[in-house]
This record gives C-alpha cells, sequence and structure tokens, in this order.
C-alpha cells in the first residue's frame, strides 16, 4: 500500500471516525492526556501530529493549551475545524520530514493512535525532538510486542514487526527496546509509561496491546 492509499482511507473513515472510538471504547487519548496532565500548564503551545478529528489534543485546549495540529486526511481536518478549538491547522503527511516548523517551536508535542501506522519511527521522532522546546514533553502511543509475540524470536528481536489487523489493514507493532534506544540516542527521559489493550474490533481476533509513553527532552 502506497502511502497516500492509506491517507485516503482515513479520509473515509473521518465523519465517523469519533462514533467509532465510542463504539470500540477506544479512550487512549484520555489516558495520555492524564499522564500528560502534571507537565502541562495553561497558555503553552501543543503540537498534535496526527490529530485526526482532534479527540486527543481537544483536552489540552480546555486546559488552556494553544493546540496546532497536522494531519494528511484532510476530510479528517475538517471534522476538527467542525470543533473550532485548534489555533492552526495543516495537512502534512508526517513521514515527510522536516515537518514545517522551526527549532523549539512548541511547548510539548503529543501523537496518539498513529505511530502503529509507520515501520521506522527513528526520523519523525527526531524531527519533533527538533522542534520541542528543552523540558518540554513528547507523549505517543505505539503498538507494542507482546511477550508471545518476543518469543517467537530466539534472539535478535526485530525492531518492528508488520502484522494484518481486523481493522483491514496491517499494524506495525514496535519492540520496547527500539522505542527506548531512540529515546536515548535524542537525549529524551522517559518518565511514565502505560500498557492499553485496544478492542480489535472483532471477536474472534485478540484485542491490541498498546503502551502511552511520556518522554521529556533534557534541558542541557
Ligand atoms: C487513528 S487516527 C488518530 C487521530 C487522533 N490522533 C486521535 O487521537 O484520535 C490516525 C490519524 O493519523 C493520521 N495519519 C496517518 N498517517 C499519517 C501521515 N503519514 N501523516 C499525517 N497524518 C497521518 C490519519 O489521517 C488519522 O487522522
Amino acid at each position: 500500500m502506497k502511502d497516500t492509499d492509506h491517507l485516503k482511507s482515513h479520509d473515509e473513515f473521518a465523519s465517523t471516525y469519533d462514533s467509532q472510538v465510542k463504539e470500540y471504547n477506544s479512550y487512549s487519548n484520555e489516558v495520555l492526556f492524564g499522564m500528560c496532565f502534571e507537565y502541562i500548564e495553561p497558555g503553552e503551545s501543543l503540537l498534535d501530529l496526527g490529530l485526526g478529528t482532534g479527540l486527543s489534543s481537544v483536552h489540552f485546549a480546555r486546559f488552556g493549551l494553544e493546540v496546532t495540529g497536522l494531519d494528511g486526511s484532510e476530510a479528517m481536518l475538517n471534522e476538527c475545524r467542525k470543533k473550532s478549538f485548534a489555533k492552526e491547522l495543516k495537512r502534512h503527511n508526517i513521514q515527510q520530514v522536516p515537518l514545517p516548523y522551526l527549532d523549539r517551536t512548541f511547548s510539548h508535542i503529543i501523537c496518539c493512535g498513529v505511530f502503529h501506522f509507520f515501520g521506522n519511527l527513528l526520523l519523525i521522532i527526531k524531527d519533533s525532538f527538533r522542534i520541542l522546546q528543552p523540558g518540554g514533553i513528547f507523549a505517543f502511543t505505539f503498538a507494542a510486542q507482546t511477550a508471545k509475540e518476543k518469543e517467537s524470536f530466539s534472539e535478535n528481536l526485530p525492531d518492528y514487526i508488520e502484522t494484518p489487523s481486523a481493522w483491514g489493514i496491517s499494524i506495525f507493532k514496535h519492540s520496547d527496546e527500539y522505542i527506548h534506544s531512540i529515546a536515548e540516542e535524542l537525549g529524551l527521559t522517559i518518565l511514565k509509561e502505560q500498557k492499553v489493550l485496544i478492542d480489535s474490533g472483532d471477536n474472534d481476533t485478540e484485542d491490541i496491546l498498546f503502551k502511552v509513553i511520556v518522554m521529556q527532552k533534557n534541558v542541557s
């Protein structure tokens, strides 16, 4: 599947996305906000990567942060515009770096429910680090590898594995070691991690293990 095909599929789901999130009891956006709460202040700026209809960043906006959002789907952005909480919304494929911002632009960055669509995460995390202010947090979700999946690799655990899903697209599950090694390479301190199970959307398929992770850009 080409990048653009994958983004078209998000266009198709835009108008029903919020109701699907409720139907599948998929509240990782609220988990992410709760985990960030102690590090944010009203008046700070927030970039939401792949903000969709804005379900994650709307919590930050309600708390008084100024939200900017990027998404590759115009239909998703249009749904978000109807909610009128964001300062700026822009169409951008976030796999294309550099992101359209100067170094150290944002107080904080979030990315909820997006990285499982990507294999390699180094470039996007590295560029997010560039535009994040020192001391700022970068919080995101990723699909994690289960103990059973890890067992199937006797050694040389891969950075990510691509697996089919009941959602009709394949998803990438990243190893903790991969995510942690990127954080260490860049100078991001891991503050919090939380496992969450996401409904597979199909009674015959096991729920999917995700992680919410909060990192902080070192000040020096
Ligand atoms: C599952 S939704 C999550 C939306 C939102 N972050 C939330 O927490 O509800 C995934 C979003 O990521 C966007 N997305 C996926 N791949 C992208 C890419 N390469 N560039 C920009 N946006 C992308 C989709 O258009 C969609 O809006």
